[in-house]
């Protein structure tokens, strides 16, 4: 089914189009969006402004002639025009309740599917093999897991790939390393910090003894050549990293349809630099090959290196032929902190100049600094982690017991947990993914602000409130009734209600979990108010019906939003 601003937006397009025949219109910005203030009108277009210059009008006139050509109807009650020629939109009731009425029948509640029949890569999380996870990877993994669900709910098929870092230079100096430092009690006890400490000690002695850097660079060497002990040791560095890795995303809840390393595309890196060699696009400099990319104005970067290993850029590009040839995906996109976004930009131009057709694109984001204290423990970055969501459980605990005294302890723990890690996600995906945000508890678990508990806990409401319906009212079928907008109040939450679409659709395009963060937390705003002013169960019947029926689908739309978000919603708080 179309979006309001769908339905909106093709009704202006198309007045413009009486207004103004034979212009050409199809550039310009006619779309409506929400109303900045609701004293204004539901939706506004600010189009007469942008085309004045194209139809060489003032926008007042513009406007005047477009909204002759707005008449009410359908979702339409008025058009108007206030200030310079902004044309403000009002909905009509019975219109606007028909349509929720359509979200509501909708097992999509709605959401449209630009993407039916596109295929996606969604390269996230993407930790290093016998490296603590660090917080930039548990932002891409968090909204890396997000944008998976999001495009989904929008008709793509996504494949989340977790391109580990599991192969390069680091493995001879780890392996040199284990041989000589390993503690094997700290193996057992935290397998990916001992990996860590034994790699940062082999790495120091390169430093300081050529002959060691030798010795490491012959166990790389013999690993690339496929000796079988140094592979043995390599796969049980994956193997012991993995169980981390996997235990994390277990507490997430995150889960991939590929796991493929650097290490997987190995055998294409030799095709990949001929290729580039063939093609012109690298050139010998001191014993390296390196692609010039002056044509883009960036930096040039080396393809392989004078001792003939290969680099990240060029696993990268091979990576992109090898997806094209496996999966002919309509785009490839990739999640990770702000600080590579010259690397993607290289490698983007070169795989491009290589004959790459998919899109490529890289979302990135700011770094995230979480509470003091935990950081600056003694134990293993990977613990750290570990020791986050502790907290963020234990935590939650409190609220639940706080809220829910008489629910059962084994209860109480369940939907800690799932309070826990959503106040953890949420105070990520809730932010601007590209600003630097700093984790406190007062936010990610405050009941009365922009939290998940807040969010958790108004769909908990909702629910109970549905509950009660059932119990009082047996075999009355809510849905029967039509829905009525009777106050402001019903009507704001209606207007909520059926932005939610296009707030999935915008989260997505402009690849901004966060817009879908904030329309949930209007909605359940709105709902609140609603809530607070209009009896429910004590209305006459039949009005009673239609506001059971407003809270079913605000439940449902929280439900199905912080689901994208990856967030649960216990049915009890
Ligand atoms: N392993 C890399 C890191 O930890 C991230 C990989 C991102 N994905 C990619 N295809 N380059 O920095």
């Amino acid at each position: 089914m179309q979006t309001i601003r769908e339905i909106l937006s093709a009704r202006i397009r198309g007045a413009f189009a009486a207004a103004f025949p034979g212009a050409d219109l199809a550039a310009l910005p006619l779309d409506a969006a929400p109303a900045g203030d609701e004293a204004f009108g539901d939706y506004q277009c600010n189009g007469a402004m942008a085309a004045a210059k194209a139809l060489r009008l003032p926008p007042h006139a513009i406007a005047e002639k477009a909204v002759a050509q707005l008449p009410a109807g359908g979702l339409l009650a008025k058009a108007e025009i206030a200030g310079p020629g902004f044309i403000n939109l009002t909905l009509a009731d019975d219109a606007l309740a028909r349509h929720l009425e359509a979200l509501q029948a909708d097992a999509l509640l709605g959401v449209p599917q630009p993407g039916a029949g596109q295929t996606l890569i969604l390269d996230y999380s993407s930790p290093n093999v016998a490296k603590p996870m660090h917080v930039a990877h548990i932002r891409s993994t968090v909204i890396g897991d997000a944008l998976k669900h999001i495009h989904r709910a929008l008709g793509y098929t996504v494949l989340g790939d977790n391109h580990l870092g599991d192969w390069g230079t680091q493995f001879g100096i780890l392996i040199l390393g284990y041989r000589n430092f390993l503690d094997p009690a700290a193996l057992e006890a935290s397998p990916v910090d001992e990996l860590q400490r034994v790699y940062v000690l082999s790495h120091q002695k390169c430093e300081e003894d050529p002959a060691w850097k030798d010795q490491a660079r012959a166990e790389l060497v013999k690993l690339q050549a496929g000796d079988p002990e140094n592979r043995a040791l390599w796969q049980k560095f994956i193997d012991l990293s993995m169980i981390e890795f996997n235990r994390i995303y277990g507490r997430l809840g995150v889960a991939f349809e590929l796991v493929r390393g650097e290490s997987f595309y190995n055998d294409a890196l030799p095709g990949v630099v001929e290729k580039l060699q063939s093609l012109g696009l690298v050139r010998e400099s001191e014993g390296a090959l390196v692609a010039f990319l002056e044509d883009e104005k960036l930096p040039p970067c080396i393809v392989r290196k004078s001792d003939g290993g290969y680099n990240y850029a060029t696993t990268d590009v091979a990576t992109v032929f090898s997806r094209e040839n496996e999966f002919h995906p309509d785009g490839i996109i990739y999640v990770t902190d702000e600080r590579q976004q010259l690397h993607f930009r290289q490698f983007f131009a070169l795989a491009k100049k290589a004959g790459a057709q998919t899109p490529l694109r890289h979302i990135w984001f700011g770094l995230m600094r979480l509470p003091e204290g935990l950081l600056s423990t003694r134990k293993g970055t990977a613990i750290k982690l570990d020791l986050l969501l502790d907290e963020a459980e234990k935590r939650a605990l409190e609220l639940v017991r706080q809220a829910s005294p008489d629910m059962p302890a084994d209860q109480q723990q369940a939907v800690a947990r799932a309070v826990g890690i959503g106040a953890v996600k949420y105070a990520d995906l809730s932010q601007n993914p590209q600003s630097a945000v700093t984790f406190t508890w007062e936010k990610a678990l405050a009941m009365d602000g922009n939290s998940a508990p807040y969010l958790q806990y108004a769909y908990a409401r909702i629910a109970s409130v549905i509950d009660k319906h059932r119990e009082r009212f047996p075999g009355v079928d809510y849905r029967h009734e039509p829905i009525v907008l009777d106050s402001l109040h019903a009507r704001r939450l209606a207007l909520r209600l059926a932005r939610y679409p296009d707030a999935v659709r915008d989260a997505a395009e402009q690849e901004k979990p966060s817009l879908l963060a904030d329309a949930l937390y209007d909605l359940s705003q709105a709902y609140s108010s609603f809530y607070q002013n209009v009896p429910f169960l004590k209305a006459e019947a039949g009005l009673r019906e239609s506001r059971v029926r407003l809270c079913d689908l605000a439940a449902k739309i929280l439900r199905h939003g912080l689901g994208l978000l990856g967030i649960d919603t216990p049915d009890r708080i």
